[in-house]
């Protein structure tokens, strides 16, 4: 799935070498970024004119810390690739929410929105960090975690030893902004996925799984592996594979 989804980022990248991404963290996207990393040392990908942004990050951890978002695409993506660092952007994690909020906004507007935006999946269905609940025209916020999602945390990649290591709040590009987007890439990974995943292609769309949004958009991919995808229906599952 990897390769699948890696193929369909660096496609939109030759194809639109000024594409704008919003790019997601987590287990899931690493081989991903693998792949572009392969294709680039390979002198096949070029990222020299792309822009970036991160779709989310922990209110309060910085760069340098390595738990935050913006330390992981760093790590896994952008310290191998030519993206220019003035041409890479993740949301200011401290000050006033709304004003952090506010900016992260204004300069993916500024960039003229997303080309592409690519996605994980939450177990509660959320993107970015748009947690249940989250209107579907919502903008860049600062949101309080679930529950559910920071003890997912103390189980990923993230390095914090408990959920209450996890920071209480996250910083998240809305569903409405993520839903501008001209294509979307979801990417879904492992059987603890494999619920919300059948609700959110499946379901009613409902505010209740914020994913379930991506059925109102036009042009959206989604790669997932056989364990998350166990669930769907028949047919859905053959279109998907
Ligand atoms: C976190 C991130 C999401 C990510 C999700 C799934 O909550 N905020 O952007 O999509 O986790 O991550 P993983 O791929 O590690 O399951």
């Amino acid at each position: 799935m990897s390769r699948i989804a890696g193929r369909i980022v660096a496609e939109q990248i030759r194809d639109n070498p000024h594409s704008i991404l919003a790019l997601p963290t987590g287990n899931t996207p690493k081989g991903m970024y693998d792949f572009l990393v392969a294709q680039h040392e390979e002198g096949r990908l070029d990222c020299s004119s792309l822009t970036t942004f991160n779709l989310d990050e922990y209110w309060g951890l910085t760069p340098e810390h390595p738990s935050s978002f913006a330390y992981y695409i760093n790590e896994h993506f952008l310290h191998h690739v030519n993206v220019p660092p003035a041409k890479t952007h993740w949301p200011a994690v401290s000050g006033p929410p709304d004003e952090a909020a506010a900016a992260y906004e204004a300069s993916i507007v500024h960039a003229g929105g997303f080309d592409m935006a690519v996605l994980g999946l939450g177990i509660n269905g959320h993107i970015g960090f748009n947690e249940p609940g989250t209107p579907f025209d919502s903008r860049t916020h600062v949101v309080k975690l679930e529950k559910e999602t920071r003890q997912a945390s103390v189980r990923g990649y993230y390095g914090f030893a408990s959920p209450e290591d996890v920071p209480e709040y996250g910083i998240t590009i809305g569903i409405g902004t993520i839903c501008e987007a001209r294509k979307i890439l979801m990417l879904v990974s492992g059987s603890t996925k494999a619920k919300a995943l059948a609700f959110a292609l499946e379901g009613p769309v409902s505010t209740a799984l914020p994913a379930s949004a991506l059925q109102q958009h036009p042009d959206v991919t989604i790669v997932a592996d056989e364990a998350a995808a166990f669930a769907l229906a028949r047919s859905k599952k053959r279109s998907i594979t």
